[in-house]
C-alpha cells in the first residue's frame, strides 16, 4: 500500500463540494433537492460562445501557446488601463491561477494572510504547497474588509490574498479600503494577490480594481462565474512584468496551456454582455428573495452583500439552541427538508460553525421554495 505524503493527506476537504455530493446522492434516490449549496451559475455557456465552439469542432484544437491564444490575451488586456497583453496569461480557471501565483511569489514555509471568512481553496492550496496560511479574521466591525490593523495583528507576512466581491459574504472592498490595505502591504513588503472572479457580478457601480491601487499586484480572474463557464476551466492572471517569464515557465510545466476549446469559447463569451448582464440582474433578485425569505425564517443577521451570488448568514441562535454546529445544521436541512446550503466551516475555521452560506445562483422559484421550507422547519 502506498500512503499519501503527510502534507497532501492533511489538506482539508472543500465541504461545499462534499455537500453537493451528498445532495446528488439523495437526488439519485428520487428525493427533490433545492440547490443553494454550490457557487455556480445554473445557466449554459453564452449563446455566442456555443456558436464559436461549434464552428471550431472540426479544427485540430491542439495545445495553444502556454500563455494562451493571442486574440484572447489582447481582449483581456484591453479590460485594464495600461496593461500589455504580455502580462496576461490564460490559465485553467482561477484555481490554476492561485497555484501559479503562490509558486511564483512564495517559498515553502512563507506566511501568507488569508481572510476569514474567505474562499477555502486559498488556504488549502497554500497548505498543499507547504506554505503557511495565516488567518485574518474580518467581520462586521470593518464591513468584512481587512485593515492595516489586521495586518499588524497578523505578524510577519510575505503575501496577502484579497477578494472583492468576496466569497462567502459578497462584500466589495471600496476604493478607499483597497487603497489603504494595498498601501499598508507596500510599506511592509507584502505581495498582494487579488481574486477578482466576482467583479462582473455587482449590484451597484463597478468594484474597485486592485491594479488601480497596486501596479505590482498579481490579479486572478476567471470565466467561471460572470461568464457562466465553471466547467470549461478557463481564467486568466495579470502578473507584474518582472515575473511574466517565470509564470509562463510554470504554466508550460504544470498545465501546458488552458484548454484550447475553452479559450475559443471564452473569446466569444467576451461579447455576450447582454445575455450575461441579465444573469447578474437575476442573481440580485434572487439574493433579495433569499434575504427576505430568511428573515421570515428568523435568520436576520446577514453580511451586507454588494455582489457575487451569496448570502452569508449568522445562525448562532439555531446552532446554540440545538447544540450542533452549522455542518450538522446544513445536513439536517438537506435530509429533513431537501434544502442544500453550505456550512460556514469551509470559509472560517474559527467562527464558521455559526454561519451558513446560501448560493443564489439558481432559479428564483427554488429560492422561494427553499425559504418557505426553512420557515416551516421545526428542529
Ligand atoms: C472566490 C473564488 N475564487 C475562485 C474560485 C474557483 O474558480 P475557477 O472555477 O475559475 O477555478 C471560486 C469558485 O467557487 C471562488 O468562489
Amino acid at each position: 500500500m502506498i500512503d499519501a505524503a503527510l502534507r497532501a493527506a492533511a489538506v482539508p476537504p472543500f465541504h461545499a463540494m462534499a455537500m453537493a455530493r451528498e445532495a446528488a446522492a439523495l437526488e439519485a434516490d428520487g428525493r427533490h433537492v433545492l440547490h443553494l449549496e454550490v457557487g455556480q451559475p445554473s445557466t449554459p455557456l453564452p449563446r455566442l460562445a456555443r456558436d464559436a465552439v461549434r464552428a471550431h469542432l472540426d479544427e485540430p484544437l491542439g495545445y495553444t501557446n502556454a500563455a494562451g491564444l493571442h486574440p484572447l490575451r489582447h481582449r483581456i488586456a484591453d479590460r485594464y488601463a495600461g496593461v500589455s497583453h504580455e502580462r496576461v496569461l490564460v490559465v485553467a480557471g482561477a484555481s490554476a491561477g492561485f497555484t501559479l501565483a503562490f509558486l511564483t511569489l512564495f517559498e515553502p514555509g512563507d506566511r501568507i494572510g488569508v481572510l476569514e471568512p474567505g474562499y477555502p481553496c486559498y488556504r488549502n492550496t497554500l497548505l498543499a504547497l507547504g506554505m503557511v496560511p495565516v488567518p485574518i479574521p474580518v467581520g462586521p466591525q470593518s464591513r468584512w474588509a481587512p485593515t492595516p490593523a489586521h495586518l499588524e495583528a497578523a505578524g510577519d507576512l510575505r503575501g496577502l490574498v484579497l477578494a472583492s466581491p468576496s466569497n462567502p459574504t459578497g462584500t466589495v472592498l471600496g476604493a478607499d479600503a483597497l487603497a489603504e490595505i494595498t498601501a499598508a502591504c507596500r510599506t511592509r513588503g507584502i505581495a498582494v494577490i487579488a481574486d477578482e472572479i466576482y467583479q462582473g457580478i455587482v449590484d451597484g457601480p463597478a468594484a474597485a480594481r486592485v491594479l488601480d491601487h497596486d501596479a505590482n499586484a498579481f490579479v486572478v480572474n476567471s470565466f467561471s462565474k460572470y461568464w457562466s463557464m465553471t466547467g470549461w476551466r478557463v481564467g486568466w492572471v495579470v502578473v507584474p512584468d518582472s515575473v511574466v517569464d517565470t509564470v509562463e515557465r510554470l504554466q508550460q510545466n504544470l498545465y501546458i496551456c488552458a484548454p484550447h476549446v475553452s479559450q475559443v469559447a471564452a473569446l466569444a463569451a467576451l461579447d455576450a454582455t447582454d445575455e450575461l448582464d441579465a444573469h447578474v440582474a437575476r442573481y440580485a433578485a434572487n439574493r433579495a428573495i433569499v434575504i427576505d425569505g430568511l428573515a421570515a425564517a428568523g435568520i436576520t443577521d446577514i453580511a451586507p452583500a454588494d455582489g457575487a451570488f451569496y448570502v452569508y448568514a449568522h445562525v448562532a441562535h439555531l446552532t446554540t439552541a440545538l447544540g450542533i454546529d452549522s455542518l450538522e445544521l446544513t445536513r439536517r436541512w438537506l435530509h429533513e427538508i431537501g434544502v442544500a446550503a453550505t456550512s460556514g466551516v469551509d470559509f472560517d475555521l474559527a467562527r464558521g460553525h455559526e454561519y451558513v452560506r446560501f448560493s443564489c445562483a439558481g432559479h428564483g422559484a427554488d429560492m422561494v421554495e427553499a425559504c418557505g421550507l426553512l420557515a416551516g422547519w421545526t428542529p
